[in-house]
């Protein structure tokens, strides 16, 4: 399977997959890896496995409908099978999702429906939950609303500050991903409402 990988930050998770996808077994590969801005650990990460890369900057549009189009048309020009957010800090917009919704996939560092939005570590922190974790779901037009696919409970310790318990789950984070879209590219699968099916073992 194609992969494209979103990415706005420090794409541990992108890393995990580029890993991933040197053994032909996984059975899906990173063609390319696109950013909302440049400079970013992610994009050097991709550069240095010669993965091609893009950038479509908010700033460069009129406004988010056009930059919204930009990005897909980057996106589409790579003929992805599935699409990978990994820390990618933007919301899809319709033309996206238009294209390919029901095949991109985002993680959130929390356990949905708990703690949506930007800050899932610090606010899971703040409640005093001692269980949290991360979120593999399909994307749609909400704020990590989507069909889940997958989840990994992280415990909280009581030591923890933000920075501690998000590397923490960041660990078991980037397993599941690498797992989840390694079988997810190997079995195929259908949605139908939130239930996602997987295909038949390979
Ligand atoms: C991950 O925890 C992701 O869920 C969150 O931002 C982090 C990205 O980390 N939205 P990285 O860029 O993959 O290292």
């Amino acid at each position: 399977a194609r992969l494209v990988v979103l990415v706005s930050g420090s794409g541990t998770n992108l890393q995990a997959l580029i890993d991933a996808t040197a053994d032909p077994a996984y059975g899906a590969e990173v063609v390319a890896v696109g950013a909302d801005r440049d400079g970013i650990e992610g994009l050097a990460r991709a550069e240095r496995a010669a993965i091609p890369t893009f950038v479509e900057k908010l700033a460069d549009h009129p406004d988010r409908e056009a930059w919204d189009a930009a990005l897909t048309a980057q996106v589409a020009a790579h003929e992805p099978d599935l699409v990978v957010l990994a820390g990618f800090m933007k919301l899809a917009g319709p033309h996206f999702l238009g294209r390919f919704g029901g095949r991109t996939l985002n993680t959130h560092p929390a356990l949905s429906p708990s703690f949506p939005g930007m800050h899932g570590p610090r606010d899971a922190l703040e409640y005093g939950v001692k269980i949290t974790g991360a979120t593999l779901f399909v994307v749609d037009a909400g704020v990590d609303t989507g069909p889940i696919v997958a989840q990994v409970a992280v415990q909280v310790l009581p030591d923890d500050d933000v920075a501690s318990l998000h590397e923490r789950i960041k660990t078991s984070e980037r397993r599941m991903l690498v797992d989840s879209v390694g079988e997810l590219a190997r079995r195929g699968f259908t949605l139908t409402d939130r239930t996602l099916t997987l295909g038949d073992p390979a």
